[in-house]
């Protein structure tokens, strides 16, 4: 027995500290003047860009600093949200412009939304924007700014540099290299989920990890606890419900550690609030799952003294996996915030589930309750989860 349980709590210990996501971004280095401090930041690969914010949930306004090269020494940079579409058309932008004294200037104009060729004038945005300034240092430009956001959640933004300025008026920017077309994403400045390089690509990452994580953790799981919990009343369902339940849970933790794995991804990506509860969860579920997986290995024998508790800690520990995953799943509707038909389906799934199970529940303790006099000196259960001199009490939980 010692053996065993030493070398899986060796590979726990060790799966779940080597697999704490690291990200190396460039901008966790870059420092700013006036001791202003950011907490969170992303590299937006595209350009060279760098993005760093404090976001305040109270009034849902961000303090931006947006950081990057123009494309030439008198050229300018530009950071905008675009909160009705994607892209250039409707964005609405910071442009922080390189002046011929070396120093930079910002302000802001929001582009039309049917204009690829507009004239870039100072003027107000559709959403307050405060403490506008920009520095200029080592060839880049450094826009500063609060901004009352339009919107929570996820939000479009698109970010350009430009060659030449007239005055303080940006002339036009490339519209042929890669870079300066693919300059855009979406961002969540509450959560630091969000996107620089290719938002496809990510956005189908963020719906397998939806997808895998839910049906694994959030629907197999339950019905393999289901399937345990209450099949094995049934005298001609025995050993099968005990087969049963291994394929769902074992298959449930193959397709979960594969969603958990995109999770860890898409959290190395999004450099933000670094106690994400969410990422805590999924790790602290990870862990519990895979001592569920070596628990199975480690059962002790039906008659083993050991076996009650045994039964025990698998089932608590079953169970909290269960509600911590219904727990992480909502979380993740919140940061992902999918179409609300995504999160109205899980939530039916899982009140048909509970009422399955209450369903279930009522009709086994009319069986037990039906049975009990005939069979008192009988163990109705499967054997190998009968506690010893329990006689047939209903011992199912
Ligand atoms: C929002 O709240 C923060 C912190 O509470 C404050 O510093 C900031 O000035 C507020 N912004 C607006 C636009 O009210
Ligand atoms: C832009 O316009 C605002 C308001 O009219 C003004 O306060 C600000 O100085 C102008 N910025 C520039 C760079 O001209
Ligand atoms: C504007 O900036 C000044 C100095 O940088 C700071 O003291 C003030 O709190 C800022 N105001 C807002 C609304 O962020």
């Amino acid at each position: 027995m010692a053996k065993p349980i030493f070398v899986s709590l060796l590979f726990l210990s060790l799966a779940c500290s080597i697999l704490t996501p690291t990200s190396a971004q460039t901008c966790r280095s870059q420092t700013f003047t006036n001791n202003r401090v950011y907490q969170s930041c992303n590299d937006l690969s595209p350009l060279s860009s760098y993005l760093h914010w404090n976001y305040h949930s109270a009034n849902n306004s961000v303090d931006i600093a947006y950081k990057a090269p123009p494309a030439g020494s008198n050229g300018w940079v530009a950071w905008a949200l675009n909160p009705l579409g994607s892209g250039m058309l409707g964005a609405q932008t910071l442009f922080g412009v390189m002046q011929q004294d070396g120093t930079a200037v910002a302000y802001t104009c929001p582009i039309g939304r049917n204009n690829y060729n507009p004239t870039i004038e100072n003027q107000t945005l559709s959403f307050d924007v405060s403490n506008l300034s920009a520095e200029a240092s080592n060839g880049e430009i450094t826009i500063f700014a609060s901004i009352a956001l339009p919107s929570s959640g996820s939000i479009n933004h698109v970010w350009q540099a430009g060659s030449s300025v007239s005055g303080i008026i940006a002339q036009s920017h490339s519209t042929t290299s890669t870079a300066n077309r693919n300059s855009k994403g979406s961002i969540n400045f509450a959560t630091g989920a969000g996107t620089a390089t290719s938002g496809d690509s990510r956005i189908k990452r963020r719906n397998t990890h939806g997808v895998l994580n839910a049906i694994s953790w959030g629907i197999l799981m339950p019905m393999g606890a289901i399937i345990a919990r209450y099949m094995r009343v049934f005298k001609s369902a025995d050993p099968i419900w005990f087969y049963l339940h291994v394929a769902c849970q074992t298959s449930a933790y193959i397709v979960g550690v594969a969603g958990w794995g995109t999770g860890l991804k898409l959290g190395s990506e999004s450099v933000g609030i670094v106690q994400n509860p969410h990422r805590n969860i999924g790790i602290a579920l990870f862990c519990l799952g895979t001592l569920q997986v070596f628990a199975l290995l480690l059962r002790p024998q039906k008659d083993h003294k050991y076996r009650f508790y045994w039964n025990v800690y698998h089932h608590s520990v079953g169970y909290t996996v269960i509600i911590l995953s219904i727990i992480n799943i909502f979380q993740g509707f919140d940061i992902l915030q999918p179409k609300k038909t995504w999160k109205n389906a899980y939530i039916g799934v899982i009140i048909a589930l509970g009422a399955v199970a209450v369903l279930l529940e009522v009709i086994t303790w009319i069986v037990v309750l039906k049975r009990k006099p005939r069979t008192s000196s009988e163990k109705f259960q499967h054997g190998s989860h009968t506690v010893n001199g329990q006689g047939s009490q209903h011992q199912v939980v």
